[in-house]
């Protein structure tokens, strides 16, 4: 397993591989990785002939209010995991390599951040998509999709590879690439990999770590109140207000809990449903435990 941090050598890597007639699997992640990741991992595996796991914590897609700074960044960890799965190369570039001369922040002020270098070369091309982006966790975190539109171009350029794997856990942002993707005429095709689960049904995530004992606990309730209205959708409810009533009503229970919001949508453009229509909908959530936010979702 190699591991690269430039970005000319990871090019110069992907043009080989191509020229040896290879197609390539990228699976983009900000590292700190558990099962969901290596899930991806596999799956590209099995599809691809050389696989690629980004490994690179985004700064422009946190509001200054996130949790930047306390990322988790076990990237000895994450190498070893890479390894044992088989990973043919980690791309790890540096904040600097990625964002040379710092960059400009995307909202109203357009501030400068860098440590360092001087404001007149930095970074300053945003990719923005403007419908699916727009509601949910675009609307309670401004400025993440076009972070994350913008990184996941860079890294496509960089890597160029012919398939990209993303979570399922993640719906909005798979549904927010896909969208780019076309738009913009990448030559990818992007594969969804199902939500993984601790036993008691918590998605993984890199934030769970962030959550103490009671806490841990009461995160539980975002895959029971899911399991309740699939149940319920099950058993012929299609009234979409009275299910994200009982839901909240659930969820708000746990006295650590916070929902910021239940959205019963189409999965494929993330626009609201009044009813609900099998196989078209979507049902996702974002609460916050104490500090931590945390999403998850179910497909009817
Ligand atoms: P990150 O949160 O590290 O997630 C990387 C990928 O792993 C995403 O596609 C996400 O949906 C997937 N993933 C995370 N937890 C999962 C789970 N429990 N089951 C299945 N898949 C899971 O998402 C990002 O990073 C960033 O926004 C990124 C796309 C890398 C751009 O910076």
């Amino acid at each position: 397993m190699q591991i690269i941090r430039s970005i000319k050598q990871m090019q110069a890597w992907s043009l080989r591989q191509r020229r040896a007639g290879k197609t390539i699997g990228l699976v983009p992640t900000m590292g700190a990785l558990h099962e969901g990741h290596l899930s991806l991992v596999r799956a590209s595996k099995k599809r691809a002939d050389v696989t690629v796991v980004s490994i690179f914590v985004n700064p422009t897609q946190f509001s200054p209010k996130e949790d930047l700074k306390k990322y988790p960044r076990p990237f000895r960890r994450d190498c070893a995991l890479c390894h044992a799965a088989n990973v043919d190369v980690i791309f790890a570039p540096t904040v600097k390599e990625m964002y040379p001369g710092g960059y400009r922040t995307a909202g109203r002020n357009s501030e400068f951040r860098s440590q360092k270098s001087e404001a007149g070369s930095a970074f300053s091309t945003y990719v923005d998509e403007l419908a699916i982006a727009q509601v949910l966790e675009g609307a309670s975190r401004p400025n993440f999709f076009r972070g994350v539109c913008t990184v996941v171009a860079k890294l496509f350029n960089c890597v160029q590879p012919d398939l990209a794997f993303f979570g399922q856990k993640d719906a909005q942002q798979l549904a927010v690439i896909r969208r780019m993707t076309r738009d913009l005429n990448f030559p990818i095709r992007i594969i969804a990999c199902p939500i993984v689960r601790e036993p008691d049904g918590l998605a993984m995530s890199s934030r769970n770590v962030y959550l103490s004992p009671a806490e841990r606990r009461d995160a539980l309730a975002l895959k029971r109140s899911l399991d309740w209205a699939m149940q319920e959708i099950e058993g012929g409810e299609r009234r979409v207000e009275s299910l994200r009533e009982s839901m909240k009503k659930m969820i708000e229970n746990s006295p650590a809990a916070r929902v910021d919001y239940i959205a019963i949508v189409r999965r494929d453009t993330f626009t609201p449903l009044g009813t609900v229509q099998k196989s078209k909908t979507l049902i996702a959530l974002a609460v916050s435990i104490g500090k931590t936010r945390l999403i998850d979702n179910a497909v009817v």
